[in-house]
């Protein structure tokens, strides 16, 4: 299967809303993405294969800082490391446009994420209790992680 790593535009949000509903129980919205991709700031890449978008990942770039707020993979396609691929790439390209820190918050319960983050050189800077709820029967912590960037 050819796949194809290519920035994300309002045309992407239908598909981008679909597949974050699959990966999260308080998923963004189609209009909420369109809104998204053309703010100021906004640094996206997409994996696109013959069935279309597959993964994605989504960063606020504030200017010497830039926030990771969201990140999807298909259930299908899960650790084939296109997450790894995608936040990668993006984190070069921030630190190619000056970007020095990249931060993130994760749900404490979220093992694949926080495995992920952990190998890609984030670390945990605190804490916000019970800070996730959708889908849950009890709240969990926001774990606050950031990575300095190479200049
Ligand atoms: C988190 C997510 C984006 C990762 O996407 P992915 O494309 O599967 O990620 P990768 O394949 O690049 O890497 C996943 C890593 O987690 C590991 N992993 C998978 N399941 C795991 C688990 N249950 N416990 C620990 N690690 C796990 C994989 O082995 C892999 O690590 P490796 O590269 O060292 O082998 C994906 O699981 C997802 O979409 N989850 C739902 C949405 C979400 O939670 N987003 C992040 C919010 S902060």
């Amino acid at each position: 299967m050819t796949l194809h790593l290519c920035a994300l535009t309002p045309d992407d949000a239908a598909a981008a809303a679909a597949l974050h509903a699959l990966a999260f129980a308080d998923a963004w919205s189609e209009a909420a993405f369109a809104a998204q991709f053309n703010a100021a700031g906004a640094v996206t890449l997409g994996v696109f294969e013959e069935g279309g978008l597959v993964a994605f990942a989504l960063f606020q770039n504030t200017g010497l800082e830039a926030d990771l707020l969201t990140v999807a993979t298909h259930p299908d396609r899960r650790s084939q490391g296109l997450a790894r691929r995608l936040i990668t790439r993006l984190m070069d390209d921030l630190a190619r446009e000056a970007v020095t820190r990249v931060t993130l918050d994760v749900a404490e319960d979220n093992a694949p994420a926080l495995h992920l983050y952990a190998s890609l050189g984030f670390t945990e800077d605190g804490r916000r209790p019970c800070y996730y709820t959708a889908g849950r029967p009890v709240p969990v912590a926001a774990i606050l992680m950031s990575k300095t960037l190479a200049a």
